[in-house]
């Protein structure tokens, strides 16, 4: 396969790498991924995270397996292995029935290839498309608040939610960015924050619980999030705490817009229940863990409940920016999402 590289996913000498999202910012460290098992790990343990992101990975190192020689029925074991990692974001499910498609052809091996390729060469192109409708909703001076990770490290791209601050940003349009630190794994503190930084975006970085203090003092223009799954009646699965997000935005008046990719969305899913939510390790949420070791607060016998998404309903939902453009509530009660949009 020719090599590329995004921020944080490459290929050189036929040798899938990742970028540790779990050691940024404070190191930047690059894991090979050659098998099944490497990416399964990485995934699980979210070294390689965000929505398209995961997906893209799983298609690669198929296209490189295959390149390598694996037979056609070890190819299939390997497909439906990567497609359980993570159950939620179903980008990945996406990607994989493409792939899938790829290996049911005669010449699966240049077909594989191919359609890796284009999968990473479309989601750069989707992250632009985005970003461009999603900046035109940005009003000058504004102030965002936003959750998660959604930037280049999330994509191959610019990303989404960030990929329209960055364009709203570059346009002048943006004072500041509010960054949720995004608890349990900091997501929004270690990464957005990074990210941030690397674009030069003015930012402030904020505990989950501090954004309903913001919203009354009349310092938040608008909430920004990405989605990891959008269900026929327009109903959001992302990030926990994007729930609570958009009940206080909607208290406060303040527009929630929604940044995904077509592959973001899943037309068989009828509503926002039946998005299946990955329930994570208990220590996620007992302590942390970081380059300084295990730091646990929690008593040892401690009951966690830590689910990793939650579900916005679309009526909280002011649009959702898509690459084919913004896509209003009028809309989706109209029943767009119930149609495949591509
Ligand atoms: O558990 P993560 O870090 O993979 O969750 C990521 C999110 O929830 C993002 O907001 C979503 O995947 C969109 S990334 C463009």
């Amino acid at each position: 396969m020719q090599s590329f590289n995004t921020l944080s996913l490459k290929v050189t000498n036929n040798q899938l790498w990742i970028l540790d999202q779990q050691a940024l910012p404070q190191e930047t460290v690059w894991h090979p991924s050659p098998d099944v098992a490497a990416l399964v790990e990485h995934i699980r343990t979210l070294r390689v995270r965000g929505a398209p992101l995961i997906g893209l990975s799983a298609s690669v190192l198929l296209a490189l397996l295959a390149e390598n020689g694996m037979p056609v029925t070890a190819l299939e074991h390997a497909l439906e292995t990567l497609r359980a990692t993570r159950p939620t974001a179903v980008n990945l499910m996406n990607n994989l029935d493409r792939m899938k498609r790829a290996l049911e052809q005669p010449q699966h091996v240049p077909a594989l290839v191919q359609e890796a390729l284009r999968l990473i060469e479309e989601d750069r192109a989707l992250c632009e498309q985005i970003a461009q409708h999603g900046a035109t909703l940005v009003k000058p001076g504004s102030r965002l608040l936003t959750h998660c990770n959604t930037g280049g490290l999330a994509t191959a791209g610019v990303g989404t939610a960030i990929g329209v601050i960055h364009h709203a940003h570059r346009q002048g349009h943006v004072e500041r960015v509010w960054v949720d630190e995004t608890r349990p794994l900091l997501q929004g503190g270690r990464l957005t924050a990074w990210e941030l930084g690397e674009l030069n975006i003015p930012y402030r970085l904020i505990c989950d619980s501090m954004a309903a203090t913001l919203m009354a003092q009349g310092q938040v223009d608008a909430v920004w999030v990405g989605a990891d799954r959008i269900a026929a009646n327009g109903d959001i699965a992302n990030k926990i705490g994007t729930y609570s997000l958009a009940v206080l935005a909607h208290y406060h008046g303040i527009p929630f817009y929604v940044a995904a990719p077509h592959t973001t969305h899943d037309a068989a899913c009828p509503d926002g229940k039946a998005i299946p939510i990955e329930q994570r390790a208990a220590s996620e949420v007992t302590g942390v863990a970081g380059s300084f070791g295990i730091c646990q607060w929690a008593p040892q016998d401690v009951q966690v409940y830590n689910p990793a998404f939650d579900v916005t309903p679309a009526s909280l939902i002011s649009g959702w920016v898509l690459d084919s453009g913004v896509i209003t509530p009028e809309q989706v009660q109209a029943g767009i999402f119930t149609q495949a949009l591509r």
